[in-house]
């Protein structure tokens, strides 16, 4: 073999090698499992139900709807594409899909309360497919939103896009927090600081943790393979909440509006892939 075409072979082996280091790394120092190609497909794979699944509920959600109703079509639907709910039992949870209504931040658990015209609901779910986890919500619209409810459901989306934004190789966590949480504060809005966003893939939740608020340049740096959640719960009033006595319903003290967006996101080698990809 030539010495250029040496070099060439040279430099395709040498990322791989780094990578199993910082994954052993990445392993002992903060749990965190980075992921392979080829667990990729498979995740990509739940991410694309998990689209299919909002994009079904989104499809149905008009006033009258009851959230127990957006609960069976979720069940449903996973079930016919050999998928399972990761919430149903998990921790407790009675349901296969959280559904969030106005004030309720997150963990709404689906009733017969039928949604009212001017109602927003984030409905967030996680399919297993063949093992494999990948997790998603979004806010929607029942019926014709108010002013309140506009604004705040923009502003968490844009939260999102802002945070997914800073995922890249040689950025922190922190970063995605800062980017959040400088523009919700901007627009008057608060970041909830209970609930975070997570690791994803082989398990519901794994390391790391993922605030949605935060400093630049503080916590875990980002490396490739890398697969974590970024899901900022904004409200329209202060962030402080409490939980019912069913221990999952978070809701905002004040009664003002909350809203989430959540994707799943790979580090990718120069910047991120969202592996749910809706919108
Ligand atoms: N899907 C939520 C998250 O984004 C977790 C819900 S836990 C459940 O992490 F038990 F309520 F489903
Ligand atoms: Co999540
Ligand atoms: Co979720």
């Amino acid at each position: 073999m030539n010495y250029k075409k040496l070099k060439r072979k040279l430099r395709k082996i040498a990322p791989s090698r780094d990578f199993k280091k910082i994954k052993d790394k990445y392993a002992k120092l903060y749990k965190i499992r980075l992921k392979e190609k080829e667990d990729i497909i498979p995740i990509k794979k739940a991410g694309r139900l998990t689209v299919d699944i909002l994009n079904l509920v989104e499809e149905h959600i008009k006033p009258g709807i009851t959230t127990d109703e957006i609960n069976t079509l979720v069940e449903e639907f996973t079930r016919k594409n050999n998928a399972l709910s990761a919430p149903l039992n998990y921790r407790g949870f009675p349901k296969s899909v959280c559904t969030s209504v106005n004030s309720v931040v997150c963990h709404g658990i689906p009733d017969d309360r039928a949604l009212k015209d001017g109602d927003i609901v984030n409905v967030d779910v996680t399919p297993i497919v063949h093992g494999y986890f990948a997790d998603a919500s979004k806010t929607l619209f029942v019926g014709t939103p108010g002013k309140e409810a506009q604004k705040i459901v923009a502003v968490a989306k844009q939260c999102l896009r802002l945070g997914v934004l800073e995922v890249k190789p040689g950025n922190t966590i922190g970063d995605i927090g800062h980017a959040i949480q400088r523009y919700a504060e901007g627009q008057g809005c608060s970041v909830v600081r209970e609930y975070v966003g997570h690791g994803v893939g082989f398990e519901f939740h794994e390391p790391p943790q993922v605030p949605h608020f935060g400093q630049k340049g503080q916590g875990i740096p980002l490396v490739p393979g890398m697969v974590f959640t970024v899901e900022p719960m904004i409200n329209l009033g202060k962030h402080n909440l409490h939980v019912l006595s069913d221990n999952w319903t978070a809701l905002t003290d004040d009664g003002s509006l909350s809203a989430q967006f959540e994707q799943t996101v790979l580090v990718t080698d120069n910047g991120f892939e969202i592996l749910t990809p809706f919108d």
